[in-house]
């Protein structure tokens, strides 16, 4: 049987959501907080710092320069930014070429899609729930990434065949093209324990 897929979403979110009193009763609402914060914080961080290398990169050598950098930067930028704010931060994205998505980030991801599609603009797809991992509060939290033209040389519609071929070497089962501006390219992705 065959169900439709708000169905999936919404069953599927709410098995990751099995904390409800777990929260209310023991998660620190001042913790919870202080943790939200530092996540966010962490996002723009790893943004900030992503997008600085990628421009340089692409000043200094064009696309074919900056593809290797963001084949080795972008995960070893990821595992900085996780070490400073002591968590886990990530992208992915329903068409990933590096990171396929977790069955949860899917459904937030699909979520993301289906809000965008009804009027919502890219900036204000947030979400985050509160988890219990191992027995410990964890916070979830993602943010969709959008499009922009300068992400097109490696992710839009005409990708130099060159370019193509440099990105299919690395990453043979690539599905991160045909992206217009405007489009959800992803999303950030964090898990950060909430310390009472
Ligand atoms: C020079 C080529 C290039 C440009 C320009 C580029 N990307 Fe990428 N992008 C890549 C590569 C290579 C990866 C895989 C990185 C890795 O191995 O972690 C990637 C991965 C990603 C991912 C991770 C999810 C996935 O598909 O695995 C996101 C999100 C992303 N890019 C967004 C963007 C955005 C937004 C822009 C524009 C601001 C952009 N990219 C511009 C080459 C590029």
């Amino acid at each position: 049987m065959k169900y439709p897929r708000p169905m999936i979403a919404a069953a599927v979110l709410l098995t990751a959501v099995p904390l409800g009193a777990f929260a209310n009763e023991q998660a620190n609402p001042e913790a919870e907080k202080a943790t939200m914060l530092r996540s966010q914080e962490a996002i723009k961080d790893y943004a900030t710092t992503l997008k600085a290398a990628l421009q340089t990169a692409m000043k200094a050598g064009g696309p074919m320069a900056a593809i290797p950098v963001c084949h080795t930067e972008a995960p070893k930028i990821a595992k900085e930014i996780s070490a400073k704010y002591g968590l886990e931060i990530h992208r992915t994205s329903l068409k990933p070429r590096a990171t396929p998505p977790t069955a949860w980030e899917k459904v937030v991801l699909e979520q993301f899609a289906a809000e965008k599609a009804a009027g919502k603009p890219i900036s204000e797809l947030v979400w985050h729930t509160v988890v219990e991992e191992q027995g410990k509060p964890s916070l979830r939290l993602m943010k969709a990434i959008p499009t922009d033209e300068v992400c097109l040389t490696c992710h839009g519609t005409e990708v130099q065949p060159a370019v193509l071929e440099k990105i299919r070497s690395l990453y043979p089962k690539d599905e991160a093209i045909g992206y217009q501006k405007g489009d959800i390219r992803g999303a950030f992705s964090v898990t950060a324990a909430i310390h009472p």
